[in-house]
């Protein structure tokens, strides 16, 4: 595996494999690799002849006083997991070589990107999206995967590609989750002892309200309101947002209507998003 920290470097290495006729396979991570991060590789290791995966912690996605600073990484462990999977090369650059120290362009998606989490986080797609379309520009992957647990982002980014023109497939992965149901997230680091033994209910919470939008006569707000309830009794944390979307993250008023149930909890100082796909009844993800 080539570890590259240029982006003069990616280009040619990119350029030689292109005009070979090789597809090239992106995926783009902020490293502090989990499970969930591997089998997106492996996702892309099926799908391209080149798998390329991105190491960077984007500064312009999170705001002031978010976790910028104590995101966890582990450059090191992350190099060895790579390179086990079988990744063709890893980008590692620093913060330098991806952003000029007077960038003033940014790219933002202005419709899917509003609700859910850009309620609270109101910059942080526009600093995906910005960082995305460089990583593509400077990749040029033919395929680029993402998880499904950050259902938001990925809609998002589908939007972009559709309405930009970019020509790379985005590619979903399933959501990877621990034996008793917590989606796998580096941000799961977080928790204390007590708050890890609890955050998997709100999966279960999901579930539920889910399994209960099936029911005939299912009424969207009320089981919206209790799953609110049952999460929060269950969890101690205070549930952001749970709502039910549809395919453009917009919410819905009909349970007819919805595709996804979506929603953030704040639990301590650690916020966990989850979702569940209510139209292919695969809770799982
Ligand atoms: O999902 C993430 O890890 C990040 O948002 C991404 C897509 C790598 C952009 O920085």
């Amino acid at each position: 595996m080539k570890l590259v920290k240029s982006k003069i470097e990616v280009r040619a290495e990119i350029a030689r494999l292109k005009s070979a006729g090789a597809r090239v396979g992106l995926v783009p991570t902020m490293g502090y690799f989990h499970e969930g991060h591997l089998s997106l590789m492996r996702i892309s290791r099926r799908q391209a002849d080149y798998t390329v995966v991105s190491l960077f912690v984007n500064p312009i996605q999170f705001a002031p006083g978010e976790d910028l600073e104590g995101y966890p990484r582990d450059p090191e462990r992350d190099l060895d997991l790579a390179r086990k999977e079988g990744v063709d090369l890893l980008f590692a650059p620093d913060k330098k070589e991806v952003y000029a120290p007077n960038a003033s362009t940014f790219i933002e998606e202005t419709s899917v990107s509003k609700g859910l989490c850009g309620q609270s986080r109101p910059d942080h797609f526009r600093g995906v999206t910005t960082v995305l379309t460089k990583l593509f520009n400077i990749v040029t992957p033919d395929l680029a995967v993402f998880g499904r647990k950050d259902i938001q982002q990925l809609m998002v980014i589908r939007r972009m590609v559709r309405d930009l023109d970019f020509p790379v497939e985005i590619v979903a992965g399933p959501t990877v989750r621990e034996p008793d149901g917590l989606a796998l997230s580096s941000r799961n680091l977080y928790l204390s002892k007590e708050e890890r033994r609890r955050a998997p209910d709100l999966y279960r919470g999901l579930q539920a309200a889910a399994r209960a939008l099936a029911e005939p006569g299912a009424e969207l707000a009320g089981v919206l309101e209790s799953a609110r309830r049952e999460i929060e009794r269950n969890t101690g944390g205070q549930v952001e947002y749970i709502s039910a979307v549809d395919n453009d993250m917009a919410e819905v008023k009909q349970a007819s209507d919805c595709s996804y149930l979506a929603a953030a909890l704040q639990l301590g100082s650690t916020r966990l998003i989850d979702n569940v796909d209510v139209n292919t009844g695969d809770l799982s993800n």
